[in-house]
């Protein structure tokens, strides 16, 4: 077996490489009340939490994780101030630039869940080229929900579903869960097996719903903004204690 000790030595324990989860999703939670504590904009927390994400992000790739799925702006975070909704997108904006840069040497794939046909067109256009770069790629794949809903996500499915029954293609009784996994948006991918939840609140939020039903949760009261490595490798210890029954005994 091999075991990672991170550096600060404050973890609880050890991290066991050989059962890792293979798939992390994280709300990225709290940045707003980040911010506020220190008596700045919220922006500023999102800002932070961006820098977090790169981060942690890195992190779960030499680890050995294989997916990292965060939620970085869902179907209802519109309704936010529009100076709000600019810093984030302005961001991802970043972010997508410096990845074109970086991906490739870093073998990280890159994969946008959610309907991004409402985003700007300059960032529509960095989404397909990190897209493109990602599809000559082989390595960690982090998958970030922009105007991500999970209800969204399903009813779209749904829909594709009924119309292709409509035009014949599939016949009702057809439907399996793989055949509809298939045309949710994380089509391909592996359900989460653990999702963290910083922040303090302790609910999905509309995250991710068909592909939750065997994950492990952990709610921590961490602000995304101060999430280190270490509340990772506790994540991820505390995930290694428990027992996976997928409803069996
Ligand atoms: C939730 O915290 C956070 C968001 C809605 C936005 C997350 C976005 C980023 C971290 C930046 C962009 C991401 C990438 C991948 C570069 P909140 O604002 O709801 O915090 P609060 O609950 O304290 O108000």
């Amino acid at each position: 077996m091999a075991f990672f000790k991170s550096k600060s030595g404050n973890t609880a324990g050890l991290v066991d490489l050989d059962h890792l989860p293979r798939h992390i999703a994280i709300i990225m939670d709290g940045n707003g009340r980040w911010a506020k504590k220190r008596g700045l904009p919220r922006t500023a927390g999102h800002k932070v939490g961006a820098e977090v994400f790169r981060t942690i992000a890195t992190y779960c790739k030499d680890l050995g994780v294989d997916y990292l799925t965060v939620y970085a702006f869902s179907t209802e975070n519109w309704k936010r101030p529009q100076d709000e909704v600019n810093t984030i997108m302005t961001l991802l904006k970043k972010y997508l630039l410096e990845s074109i840069d970086t991906m490739a040497k870093d073998n990280i794939r890159l994969r946008f869940l959610g309907d991004l046909s409402v985003l700007s067109e300059e960032l529509q256009e960095l989404t397909e080229e990190t897209n493109a770069i990602s599809a000559t790629l082989d390595g960690f794949q982090a998958n970030i929900c922009l105007n991500y809903g999970g209800r969204d996500e399903i009813l779209r499915a749904a829909r594709s579903f009924a119309e292709d029954c409509a035009i014949g293609t599939i016949g009702a009784d057809a439907l399996t869960e793989e055949l509809f996994s298939e045309k949710l948006f994380s089509g391909g991918l592996p359900d989460p097996d653990l999702i963290i939840r910083p922040g303090g609140e302790k609910r999905v939020s509309n995250f991710l719903l068909w592909q939750c039903a065997y994950s492990e949760f952990i709610f921590t009261d961490t602000l995304w903004p101060d999430f280190k490595k270490e509340d990772l490798d506790a994540a991820i210890i505390e995930y290694q204690s428990r027992n996976r029954r997928y409803g069996g005994v």
